[in-house]
């Protein structure tokens, strides 16, 4: 196996135990390359188009390598009715990436989650983790040129 995949042998290989090592794969790597495809289909014995296949149906699985800063808008129901719509084309359009994309400097990567737990400040977004609340379109710029500019 090219790169380093020691991490898989403690699953089975077995062709059933595809999805866990898919899912080994992304909690290791953050995404699933076309590197990793190859190195799981032959540790589970399964032909690479029917890994892909797998890949394809799971939305789980994320097929580009995530930014240096993790945006994850909150679009549970209380951000959605507080505006989460409009934070994530703010992000969107401020950042020129689309949900579900990272920017081509692999700096900031977007995507749209469920609830953060943290309804009360909606709308919110999170960053690597830090939550950021009571959002509205300037604090929402300011953020992420903070983050640009660190
Ligand atoms: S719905 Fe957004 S934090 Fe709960």
């Amino acid at each position: 196996m090219a790169g380093n995949y020691d991490y898989l042998k403690k699953i089975t290989p077995e062709s059933s135990n595809l999805i866990r090592g898919l899912q080994a794969v992304q909690a290791q790597e953050g995404y699933v390359s076309d590197e990793s495809i190859v190195a799981v289909a032959g540790y589970f014995n399964t032909p690479v188009v029917e890994t892909e296949g797998v890949l394809s149906f799971y939305a789980q699985f994320k097929r580009t390598k995530p930014g240096k800063y993790k945006i994850c808008v909150c679009d549970g129901t209380a951000c959605h009715i507080k505006g989460s719509t409009l934070i994530l084309d703010w992000v969107s359009t401020e950042l020129g990436i689309g949900n579900g994309e990272t920017d081509a400097g692999g700096v900031f990567s977007l995507e749209t989650v469920a609830c953060l737990g943290c309804c009360s400040l909606a709308p919110v977004f999170s960053i690597n983790g830090r939550v950021f609340g009571n959002l509205d379109r300037k604090s929402t710029i300011r953020i992420l040129k903070e983050y640009r500019n660190k």
